[in-house]
């Protein structure tokens, strides 16, 4: 049996730790500090609440992810103490319609465990680190029991199999061939579960649920004065209104959700966030493009008119999100990837207002 530790470790503080998220994740600061906080706990070797994120597509679920990933990565004192993993809730479908319902999460934790202590250290002790892991399911909301009215079989597994493993102190697994193979009893109730989806639809089915559903009525229209002219306005921010039967009704099944400590909604990225998104991040598309021409000897510029325009446009497609500021950018600066002379300077490019709205149209 594993135990938790008679005195918690020091670990980095949920301040320190935001700190570093936010580097790489803009404009979440609330997931971002449930999430360090989280992160917190676990390193002390504390008792840590599940967390389940919801934000549309493009809003950072998966980044904020692997910015936990890397940061963990960063510091030899945090990798020796935490081992992740990061699986595709698909995944766990898959192999819960092959009868491996668990195993999959538990088989690669070890795998990972192995990997960071090395093939020498015992079984037992690599076991222990597993089962103090963080696993981050992605897409949670593929494993919905039920798509389009009918029944899900691999998504109701897969959640099953799931709660198998959500605060048990006893699973029994079946260890692979290189661990020795027979069947270990694993302590999994110190893991951390942090399971995110974008859950499409959810918004307009609460919506409606307030506005013309069985809760008509209760989404009340305020008065705002707009230019001078007064007006009645229906303003909805889904997480003032999401409840868990709405979860119940995507079809997370109940226990499913008394898993989880936190629902922790993602905001959706305005013209602000997006600007400072293709600025600052280290994977933006600007950082990616400048780099690419920093390898050439050219220093990349853009004007702040022009990440003004790119960022306009990126917002135009709500349902990629941040996503959208690769696609927009990817068409303005193409053509001086391939051949950037025409408007280099002294080893500079520089790109204004008017190279985007040659591509963009003005806007
Ligand atoms: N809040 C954010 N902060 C920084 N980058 C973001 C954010 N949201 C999205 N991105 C960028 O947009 C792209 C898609 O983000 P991702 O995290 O994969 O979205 P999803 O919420 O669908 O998982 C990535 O390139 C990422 O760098
Ligand atoms: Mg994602």
């Amino acid at each position: 049996m594993i135990s938790s530790p008679s005195r918690p470790l020091v670990g980095p503080d949920p301040a320190t730790i935001a700190e570093a998220l936010s580097k790489r994740i803009l404009g979440q600061d609330e997931a971002i500090r449930e999430m360090a906080v989280a992160l917190s706990k676990q390193l002390a070797g504390l008792r840590v609440g599940n967390i389940l994120m919801i934000g549309s597509s493009g809003t950072g679920k998966t980044t904020l992810m692997r910015a936990v990933e890397t940061y963990l990565a960063s510091d030899p004192v945090l990798k020796a103490r935490s081992t992740v993993i990061r699986i595709h809730a698909n995944v766990l479908g898959e192999e819960a319609e092959r009868g491996r319902p668990g195993e999959a999460v538990l088989g690669r934790l070890l795998e990972r465990a192995r990997e960071q202590l090395g093939p020498s250290v015992p079984v037992d002790i690599l076991l222990r680190r597993a089962a103090s892991g963080i696993v981050f399911v992605d897409e949670v909301d593929k494993i919905r029991s039920h798509v389009g009215g009918q029944p899900n079989v691999s998504g109701i597994r897969a959640q099953e199999a799931l709660l198998t493993l959500i605060e048990n102190e006893a699973v029994p697994f079946v260890l692979p061939e290189w661990a020795g193979g027979g069947v270990a009893t694993v302590d999994s109730s110190e893991l951390l579960f942090v399971c995110a989806g974008a859950f499409e639809g959810l918004y307009d089915t609460v919506f409606d649920r307030v506005t013309i559903g069985k809760d008509r009525g209760a989404l009340r229209p305020v008065t705002v004065v707009e230019g001078g002219k007064v007006q009645e306005k229906l303003v909805f921010h889904l997480r003032d209104w999401l409840r868990n039967e709405d979860l119940f009704d995507y079809g997370m099944s109940p226990q499913f959700l008394s898993r989880f400590d936190a629902v922790v909604l993602l905001h959706d990225l305005g013209e602000d966030d997006l600007v400072r998104i293709f600025l600052e991040t280290p994977e933006s598309a600007f950082n990616q493009s400048r780099s690419y021409f920093e390898s050439r000897g050219i220093h990349l510029a853009v004007s702040p008119a022009a990440v003004r325009r790119v960022a306009r446009e990126a917002g135009r497609q709500p349902r990629l999100g941040a996503r959208a500021l690769k696609e927009v950018f990817r068409r303005v600066i193409r053509d001086y990837e391939f051949d950037p002379s025409k408007l280099v300077r002294d080893g500079a490019l520089l790109i204004d207002l008017p190279e985007v709205e040659a591509v963009l149209g003005k806007g």
